[in-house]
């Protein structure tokens, strides 16, 4: 939840301070997987997007391979997976279409809805961890 608010925000930033096409190349800026001055803003960006992919995708995982997991947090983990994938292709055609402002817009209403899904997961995680412990007690 974390690296996706920081994601989220520093979205937020680029969108408002017009760095939207410092780099215009995905998945790769210009000069590689090493950061430089001048992409740093859009790279922490995507380092960010692949960060919270994989720990999406691991959360993911971990709920399915739960035998103690409730139907609701596989429901909202692997929802989660189906937004953050999209939004990782989106972020994609963002670039691809030079900004246009129905994908920048969808681009957001998508990482809304990857945030409630992450919350949901989280909320139910910690339940389940309380209810486990309740009956060990
Ligand atoms: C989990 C993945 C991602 C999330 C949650 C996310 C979230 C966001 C958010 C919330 C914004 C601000 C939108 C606005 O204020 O209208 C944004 C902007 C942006 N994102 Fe992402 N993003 C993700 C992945 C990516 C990827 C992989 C790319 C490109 C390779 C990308 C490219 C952009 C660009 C270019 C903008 C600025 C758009 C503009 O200038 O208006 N995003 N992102």
């Amino acid at each position: 939840m974390i690296v996706l608010y920081s994601l989220m925000f520093l979205g937020g930033y680029i969108s408002a301070a017009g760095l939207g096409l410092t780099c215009p190349e995905w998945p790769l800026c210009p000069n590689g997987v090493m950061p430089s001055e001048e992409y740093l803003i859009e790279w922490i960006h995507r380092l960010a997007a692949a960060t919270t992919g994989a720990l999406v995708i691991a959360t993911m995982i971990a709920a399915l391979i739960n035998k103690n997991s409730e139907t609701k947090i596989r429901i909202t983990s692997s929802l989660a997976t189906v937004f953050v994938i999209t939004q990782i292709t989106l972020g994609a055609l963002v670039i691809d279409t030079k900004l246009h402002a129905v994908l920048v817009a969808v681009h957001l209403g998508i990482g809304i809805l990857l945030f409630s899904m992450v919350l949901l997961t989280t909320l139910f995680a910690f339940r389940m961890a309380r209810n486990s412990l309740a009956t060990r007690i």
